[in-house]
């Protein structure tokens, strides 16, 4: 198994190119199926191991699926025979369920294996299947797969118990074929909620007001190709921000956009260190001292639970305690045993991560156990005194695209063995 090896102790320095959002891709691929007519040609996708995971799903599908360079994809969704996805790559992935919502819009029936994803707690899909009943779909879960139809799909009023990022994609994505209108209250507002209405509405869907409380969309006949490109990505932004921070460097990252990044801005700024925006760029370097801070994660404009971890080792290495206290996931402080073999002083009680900085992290053996615990095992490692080796790395492999290429040309000392 390939490992990451980094020897720490480099500042960051330099500009690196932010890819496109992996959360939003996941959604954009399986909704690419609802064009019946025409190829939906999608730039920016990261080049990533869940996106892989998706193409060849929408291959098993009888999809056509080009790969036009690393970065854009062609998809042809004329030629589906199948609306049973049933492969070991939907088990692997959480955005699988995307194929729920797609398969069930434009088909009226699918069979989806249950989603796997990042074990970072209980991950339940109450609110996609509460969605798609209160559409007339008819839902039961047999042999580990969901099994969906429905006559006809008919839009109605359904306010979401708990605000879900994937159940508010499903739904819309679910609704843009029914009959009438479909108003989702209690929604999720992330940037990448927000690029699949874009995107949906680029195929003639009639989508209104995602990014604020309410989205309403009202049905059309059929949804045609288009050509799209992906949202920057604020979570890998956010982890080369916090980063440069950690190893006291200064970067420039291009491509992104600021606005999506205030949360995390205002904690480093909070912190001590300077964050300043362009159009599509921040800058971000430390000039002085840095301190601990608290942090509590929340649902867009909230601070990301995606970033909380690699943040956890910046603040281990800052001087001063700090708290983060994850909202939204019930077991994602993982990466804390590991961060510990390393030197860090973190204890963890119930949903609450209680941070001492400590002076120093050494390099040691530490394992990857989801995407976003690597991603900090990396940043431990970038600060870390000697040589830390990082295992599991499909993990980090599903998220972030070359993650060593792109840290190595900000002047880390990170290979791949
Ligand atoms: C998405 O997961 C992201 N994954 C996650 O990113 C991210 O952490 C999460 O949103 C929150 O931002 C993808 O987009 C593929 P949710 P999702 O539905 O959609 C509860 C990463 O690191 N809930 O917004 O699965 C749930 O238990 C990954 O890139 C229900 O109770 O998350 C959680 O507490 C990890 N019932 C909360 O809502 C439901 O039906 C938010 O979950 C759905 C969710």
């Amino acid at each position: 198994m390939e490992k990451l090896i980094i020897n720490g102790g480099s500042s960051l320095r330099g500009e690196v190119e932010i890819n496109g959002a992996k959360n939003a891709a996941v959604a954009l691929l399986p909704a690419a199926i609802l064009a019946s007519e025409g190829k939906c040609v999608i730039d920016n996708v990261p080049d990533i191991e869940d996106v892989h995971c998706l193409e060849r799903i929408l291959k098993s599908l009888g999809a056509k699926v080009n790969k036009l360079n690393s970065n854009a994809l062609e998809i042809n969704a004329q030629t589906i025979d199948t609306v049973n996805a049933c492969t070991e790559d939907v088990r692997r992935m959480r955005a699988s369920y995307y194929f729920i919502g797609a398969l069930l819009a434009r088909f009226k029936e699918a069979r989806v294996e249950l989603p796997g994803g990042c074990p970072i707690g209980v991950r339940p899909i109450d609110q996609h299947i509460k969605g798609f009943e209160a559409l007339g779909a008819k839902v039961s879960i047999e042999h580990g797969a969901v099994n969906i139809m429905a006559e006809k799909l008919v839009g109605t009023n359904i306010f979401f118990d708990v605000v879900s990022v994937g159940a508010t994609i499903n739904l819309m994505i679910a609704a843009t074929l029914a009959e009438g209108t479909t108003t989702l209250e209690n929604v999720a507002k992330e940037p990448h909620v927000v690029d699949v209405a874009n995107f949906l509405n680029s195929m003639g869907a009639d989508i209104k007001g995602a990014g604020t409380d309410v989205i309403k969309i009202r049905g059309v006949e059929k949804l045609s190709g288009c050509n799209y490109s992906v949202v920057p990505d604020q979570i890998e932004a956010g982890t080369f921000m916090i980063a440069t921070v950690a190893t006291k460097g200064d970067v420039v990252l291009k491509n992104v956009i600021p606005k999506h990044l205030d949360s995390i801005s205002a904690k480093l700024i909070e912190m001590g260190a300077k964050v300043e925006e362009g159009d599509d760029s921040v800058r971000v370097y430390v000039d002085g001292p840095l301190k601990g801070i608290n942090i509590k994660t929340a649902p867009y404009p909230g601070f990301p639970t995606d970033v909380q971890q690699p943040m956890c080792t910046l603040l281990s290495s800052v001087p001063g305690r700090s708290l983060i206290v994850e909202t939204i996931w019930e077991n994602r402080h993982k990466h804390v045993d590991e961060l510990e073999k390393m030197g860090a002083q973190i204890k963890v009680e119930g949903r609450t991560a209680i941070i001492d900085g400590v002076e120093t992290l050494t390099g040691t053996l530490v394992n990857a156990t989801d995407l976003r615990a690597g991603a900090a095992l990396v940043i431990a490692g970038l600060i870390a005194e000697g040589e830390t080796q990082i295992t599991s790395i499909e993990h980090i492999d599903r998220g972030y695209p070359h993650i060593e290429d792109k840290f190595k040309k900000l002047g880390a000392k990170i290979t791949r063995r």
